[in-house]
């Protein structure tokens, strides 16, 4: 089944598997909304996502998860699938509605049951399960009660973080507490393309205040649970550099990465919001209450960072706060994926060289990393060689880091399986694997093959 060109790489990447340890990680990420389906099974609430995708105009071609990958039935093939593919560790996350259909209150003892099979079925298959807690499906009713933006949202989320604790902590060792705070605050409370499709500033800085909150509380709830699992979270980045070397520039840039890059990490850390080059987060004071300063940091024992690309800044007037705009890939004339993104391997070391730069900045995983290619299905194969060289080569960029003394033990790729890519539907496929979403037939990609022997030899 591997292609002839695939082939003849095939001794390089086993030399390069090696030269990354015996104990890195590997594997690839998911996400409960993107693939289970199931959305109204077994009582299951419905999730932020159920009632935004279900709103006219909000995504592409009206795409909605309710069936998605249908993961809700197929976990069994296609944790078997992952198992054929020799991939070890499995990044997925819990439906929060599924579990607590009113985000708060009454257990629904189905939706434990479901994750237990998954873990389980994992675990039998020699595959270690990494569990990211929230992955962006905030329960609809504690939308309806202010959502992030209600401070309320922290102590329903240790509820919820305690829930999951008690019933998988006894299986699962990694566990993340939330996925992206910056773009489920941003897009979701910011911009208003992301459920819950708010806007404005008095939406997102609560939000975001919420959310670095919640996520040392999260991450202290799982600490004082389950004392042996390693706890993280994981932050989105983009390496940001300035359109020109103007002042005006620079300036942009550097308030850019406060805002993409900086402004949930360093408040965990110790260091506060990015004030000095954001001004606009000195609004988040209001927010505050006695004693936050410090229960917004945690000790995490590993960060998670998924970077895909890097961004190009420039000044503008247009944009209040930020005054600063990014200059679309599509109009740079750089190579681009599906989701006009530019491929730009350097990114990611440029980022892992900014996190370990950090005092007291635990271990680094890669949770993220992958790409959307216009795939083609033909004859039962997917030659989808673009994704295979874009994962070399941001491989090799976190080799680069990594030998130069970088802390970061694992990479994940994005994704497993095609699945609902959010305000975009299903039209940018990441997975390593082809989904056809009127059949549900899968079909392993060339990158999957390619990652099987990179794992494998
Ligand atoms: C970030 C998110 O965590 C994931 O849900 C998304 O599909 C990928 N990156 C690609 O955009």
């Amino acid at each position: 089944m591997k292609a002839p060109k695939i082939q003849m790489e095939l001794k390089e990447n086993i030399f390069a598997r090696e030269l990354f340890g015996e104990d890195f990680k590997w594997g690839v990420s998911t996400a409960a909304y993107q693939i289970e389906g199931g959305h109204d099974l077994h009582g299951k609430g419905p999730s932020v996502w159920d009632v935004f995708t279900a709103k006219s105009g909000t995504i592409l071609n009206g795409h909605h998860g309710n069936t998605a990958c249908d993961f809700y039935n197929t976990y069994l093939e296609d944790i078997a699938m992952m198992k054929e593919l020799g991939i070890p560790n499995f990044r997925f996350s819990l439906s929060w509605p599924r579990i607590i259909p009113n985000g708060t209150g009454e257990v629904n003892q189905s939706g434990i049951e479901f994750y237990n099979k998954v873990i389980d079925a994992c675990l039998a298959n020699d595959i270690e399960p990494w569990v990211t807690v929230y992955h962006w499906d905030l329960p609809h009713e504690l939308e309806l009660r202010g959502g992030w933006a209600d401070r309320d949202i922290i102590s329903w989320f240790k509820e919820y973080v305690a829930v999951c604790a008690k019933a998988f902590g006894d299986r699962v060792k990694y566990w993340m507490v939330l996925n992206e705070p910056m773009v489920f605050t941003g897009a979701g409370y910011f911009m208003g393309v992301h459920a819950p499709g708010k806007k404005g500033l008095t939406n997102f800085l609560p939000a975001a205040h919420h959310a670095v909150l919640a996520m040392a509380e999260g991450g202290r709830v799982l600490r004082q649970l389950i004392p042996t699992a390693e706890i993280g979270t994981t932050f989105s980045c983009s390496y940001i550099e300035p359109y020109t070397t103007s002042r005006k520039d620079v300036v942009a840039a550097r308030r850019a990465d406060a805002l993409m890059n900086r402004l949930f990490i360093e408040p965990i850390l110790g260091l506060g919001y990015p004030e000095e080059d954001l001004p606009v987060v000195k609004k988040l004071k209001k927010y505050y209450q006695p004693g936050d300063t410090e229960l917004m940091q945690f000790d995490f024992d590993f960060i998670g960072i998924q970077n895909y690309t890097r961004e190009i800044v420039k000044h503008s007037i247009f944009v209040p706060y930020l005054n600063a705009v990014l200059v679309k890939a599509g109009n740079r004339r750089v190579p681009t994926t599906a989701m006009g993104w530019e491929v730009y391997p350097p990114a990611i070391y440029h980022m892992l060289k900014k996190y370990s730069d950090y005092a007291g900045m635990p271990k680094i995983y890669i949770t993220e990393n992958g790409a959307a290619f216009p795939d083609v299905a033909a004859d039962g194969k997917v030659n989808d060689t673009e994704r295979v060289h874009y994962l070399r080569s941001y491989l090799r960029q976190v080799l680069k880091a990594k030998s130069e003394g970088v802390n970061v033990q694992g990479y994940f790729v994005w994704t497993l399986l095609d699945n609902f890519e959010w305000a975009e539907g299903y039209h940018p496929r990441f997975g390593l694997v082809h989904v056809d979403f009127d059949t549900q037939r899968r079909i392993i990609k060339s990158s999957g093959y390619w990652y099987k022997a990179f794992l494998n030899g």
